[in-house]
């Protein structure tokens, strides 16, 4: 395993990862498409939501596979009960019906970046629920089954995530991104060199996947994380158990290259989704989604 990444090290040192210079939020989003399109001259904009399954044949189908049955179905029936159990339709635009693709967005009020998940807590505390004797919180379970039912009835609705024209939310803006770009953790890996330099190559069995779209599905259901929940309780898989949220996933990737993590919904992490998110404008929301 220590080759595999000696040698995708060795790639992104001479790599193609720009150097991190302030250009517009536009002319960056300009150049980090024409980057994939020149790489995979066949796969269109749209065919970025749906991650590794664009780039793989073989994958594609065993995903299109679980997706006729998907395992997150459960789970978006009882999102939909608990949104309206907790009234959660009197604190967003619309009830809160295809809201997503405007998440996340900046908030002059605070001068912070608000996911959709930022949104559900708050409005959840407005309400008067008591989140933890619910056991709601932020990466899995119930609160991500909400979030779920959310992405649910976005569906098909683009990308719109606006960075206006105000300093603290470039600042924000920029903070993603230097994020994204940066190396960390004892590999001393960036996202960037994963997602970009070596998308479609592979490590330790799986296909690295682009960073454009990967953000469209959340939240995702996964294998791995069912799997861990079940055997944590000791027992059967639980309709909930799958599902995690994009941050939930960005701690994970962070852990591979044995970095610490950041908390769920810390401004680090929402500065991230913030610039991660506005790179996919345009894309159809497809969550949530089976992921590997
Ligand atoms: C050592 C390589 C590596 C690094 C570094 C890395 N990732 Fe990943 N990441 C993976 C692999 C492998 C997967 C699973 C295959 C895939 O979907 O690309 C993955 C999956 C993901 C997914 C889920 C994709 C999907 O379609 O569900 C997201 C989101 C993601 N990474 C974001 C990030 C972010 C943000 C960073 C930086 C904080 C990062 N990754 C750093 C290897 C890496």
């Amino acid at each position: 395993m220590k080759k595999l990444f000696i040698t995708l090290g060795a790639i992104s040192i001479m790599g193609l990862t720009p150097l991190l210079t302030f250009a517009s939020p536009q002319s960056d989003l300009q150049e980090f498409r024409a980057y994939y399109f020149k790489k995979f001259p066949g796969i269109k904009l749209q065919d970025y939501a749906n991650g590794i399954y664009a780039l793989d044949k073989a994958r594609r189908f065993e995903w299109q596979a679980s997706e006729e049955f998907p395992p997150y179905e459960e789970a978006v029936d009882i999102g939909k009960k608990l949104f309206n159990k907790y009234g959660l339709k009197n604190c967003f635009k619309k009830g809160g019906i295809g809201v997503k693709q405007n998440y996340p967005y900046f908030d002059k009020k605070t001068g912070k970046v608000r996911t959709l998940e930022k949104d559900i807590m708050a409005c959840l505390k407005k309400n008067g629920v008591d989140t933890k004797k619910e056991k709601l919180k932020y990466k899995k379970g119930k609160f991500a089954a909400i979030s779920a039912y959310m992405a649910y009835t976005s569906r098909g609705n683009k990308i719109n995530v606006v960075i206006p024209n105000d300093k603290r939310a470039l600042a924000a803006y920029e903070a993603g991104k230097r994020f994204f770009y940066a190396k960390r953790g004892q590999l001393n890996f960036s996202c960037a060199n994963c997602h970009i330099d070596s998308v479609g190559m592979m490590v330790r069995g799986n296909l690295l996947g682009p960073a454009l779209g990967q953000t469209s599905h959340w939240p995702a259901w996964r294998k791995k994380w069912a799997k861990k929940s079940a055997k944590k309780r000791g027992g059967d898989s639980k309709p909930l158990d799958g599902l995690g949220t994009l941050q939930r996933r960005y701690g994970g990737c962070n852990k591979n290259i044995r970095a610490k993590p950041l908390k769920a919904q810390s401004v680090g992490y929402s500065d991230l989704e913030y610039f991660h998110t506005y790179m996919s404008n345009g894309i159809k929301l497809n969550g949530p989604a089976v992921r590997q």
